[in-house]
């Protein structure tokens, strides 16, 4: 379980201060699948990222399995992210010069040593019908192909929270239709929670709990 609260965010930069988020609150049980839209700028992202442990916010508190995330140091918030966290980008954010099981294989290269991660990068690969793919390199893969591999690769340390920020946004409409339908069947198998951004109403749809963010805040969609 997860929880957020009064998490907030200003960007501090040169030209000024600049709000972000203003008191969200969230809570988060296993098997939830959450959408997010809102306006390009309005912090879905940001949030995403305060979420996955990528950026800190500058006020709230995040309890994710009863551990503070934010009150960990830098190495420890590393591990928890490993351990317990998958994300998918728009941008696949492949290694271009690793093989499609070489990729998958990067979360795993942190931390003890995992006999059983070749084994299970192959399972994934077949899962996502990318087993006859697996020596190649994603320049010789099509944009739906490399997200597959994307996916694979977030999903290789069984992460307790999937995190998608737009990730049919660079597909053409049958192709993302194709990865959300894989990315639901994955969920659905493992019961890990997953939060998606998107600015796809389809995908969104597909999500039990939907969100808006209106003034720095979430709203929950009434359906
Ligand atoms: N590192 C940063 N420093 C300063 N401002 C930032 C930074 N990252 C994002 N912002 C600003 O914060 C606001 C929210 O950005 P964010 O990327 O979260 O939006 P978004 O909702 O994901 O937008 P999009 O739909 O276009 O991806 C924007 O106004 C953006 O310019
Ligand atoms: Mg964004």
């Amino acid at each position: 379980m997860i929880t957020l609260s009064q998490i907030s965010k200003v960007y501090r930069t040169a030209a000024g201060e600049l709000p972000v988020l203003e008191a969200v609150d969230l809570k988060i049980v296993r098997r939830d699948r959450i959408s997010i839209v809102g306006p390009s700028g309005c912090g879905k992202s940001t949030l995403l990222h305060i979420l996955g442990l990528l950026d800190a916010p500058t006020g709230g508190q995040i309890e994710f399995d009863g551990v503070r995330t934010l009150e960990l140091d830098e190495a420890a918030q590393a591990r928890f992210r490993n351990e317990k966290i998958g994300f998918i980008f728009q941008d696949h954010c492949l290694l271009p010069q690793c093989t499609v099981r070489e990729n998958v294989l990067t979360p795993t290269l942190v931390g003890k040593s995992d006999p059983s991660a070749k084994e299970r990068a192959e399972e994934l690969l077949r899962r996502v019908g990318l087993a006859e793919r697996l020596n190649h390199r994603p320049a010789e893969l099509s944009g739906g192909e490399k997200q597959r591999v994307a996916i694979a690769r977030a999903l290789i340390r069984q992460p307790e929270l999937l995190l998608c920020d737009e990730p049919t946004g660079n597909l053409d409409e049958r192709t993302a239709g194709e990865v959300i339908e894989l990315l639901l069947d994955l969920q659905n198998d493992s019961g890990m929670m997953m939060v998606v951004v998107t600015h796809s109403p389809a995908l969104a749809e597909r999500m039990e709990r939907q969100y808006r963010m209106v003034g720095r805040r979430l709203e929950e969609v009434s359906k």
